[in-house]
């Protein structure tokens, strides 16, 4: 049985990734915040694919402490059903927001969520994945262009522009997953991004201030359904050899900002390792 999990499963990209992931035959591992509306998705999978192999885990993925318990409860469940194997991880979880504002450990949301939630998961479900040669799936965006990592002040703590953070989290997503390539492709991983496009979703309608809301309930008109971008998901996940590139849009490969180098992959994965006390040099010894 080949298991997949993908983070913010309850709605918009995350929920049709999971839906499509469903009726091709995987078992979704759906991962979100609120228990109301894991509910819900799982019964809206369910309703229309009665034999879907779906569960969900509730989790604010913003806590440190939510990631750990999530990955220990995942890993349980593992064990248990798949012989602790996991086909792939789609880091998809992700917030839009209009202020600065911080999570338990005083790190900026849309950091925390958009790529530290993720780096803290990968880390943790890394042995399940590696036992079957995985692969990890980053929800990116194309706004990760223009844009570089501000090293002496990631959280942009000096000057706040919630823009500038929620761009800097997508260059975050892509050099996390060639700092993963990097480090594991040589033991059969492989880290991929997928530009979902503009899509017509509610994420800059939750916990945004009244601009923010106004311009997002606007510009998602122009946007494509969430089952077009998760096309690229289930292209990904049902390959049999595992594809070379790095960055897709439309089930195509595309070019992606120059920042994108090994350098700063690495300058990230050594941040992104002090901000959550994990060192990834451990996973490569199992
Ligand atoms: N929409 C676009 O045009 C677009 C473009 C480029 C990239 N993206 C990226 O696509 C990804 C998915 O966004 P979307 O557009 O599909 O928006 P969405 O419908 O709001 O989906 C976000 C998902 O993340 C969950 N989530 C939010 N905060 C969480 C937390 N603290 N802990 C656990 N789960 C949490 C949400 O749960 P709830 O259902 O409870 O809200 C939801 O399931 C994001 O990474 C976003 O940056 C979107």
């Amino acid at each position: 049985m080949n298991t997949i999990v993908i983070t913010g499963a309850s709605s918009g990209i995350g929920l049709e990734t999971a839906r499509i992931l469903t009726r091709q035959g995987f078992n979704v591992l759906g991962v979100s915040r609120s228990e109301d509306n894991c509910k819900k998705a799982e019964e809206n999978i369910l309703s229309e694919n009665p034999n879907a192999r779906i569960s969900f885990f509730v989790a604010d993925l913003m806590q440190q402490r939510e990631v750990v318990r999530v990955a220990e409860e995942i890993i349980l469940y593992l064990n248990e059903h798949c012989d602790g194997e996991l086909y792939a991880l789609i880091n998809n979880a992700g917030c839009v927001r209009s202020w600065y504002m911080t999570t338990e450990e005083g790190y900026e949301q849309q950091f925390a969520i958009n790529h530290l939630a993720g780096f803290l998961l990968t880390y943790k479900l890394l042995p399940a994945l590696m036992k079957v040669r995985g692969c990890v799936i980053m929800t990116g965006s194309d706004s990760h262009k223009g844009i570089r990592v501000h090293w002496s002040d990631v959280m942009l703590r000096r000057r706040y522009n919630p823009l500038t953070a929620y761009k800097q989290s997508k260059l975050c997503n892509i050099l996390f997953a060639k700092g993963l390539n990097d480090r594991y492709a040589a033991a059969g991983i492989r880290a991929y991004v997928v530009d979902p496009g503009l899509v017509k979703t509610d994420i800059g309608n939750k916990e945004t201030g009244s601009l923010v809301n106004f311009i997002w309930t606007l510009r998602k008109r122009h946007g494509v359904t969430p089952d077009i971008p998760a096309k690229t998901y289930a292209f990904l996940c049902e390959q049999k050899n595992k594809l070379e590139g790095l960055y897709y849009y439309l089930c195509k490969e595309k070019s992606y900002s120059k920042q994108v180098t090994s350098e700063n992959a690495n300058r990230l994965f050594e941040l992104s390792e002090r901000l959550c006390d994990i060192s990834y040099e451990k996973v490569r010894m199992i």
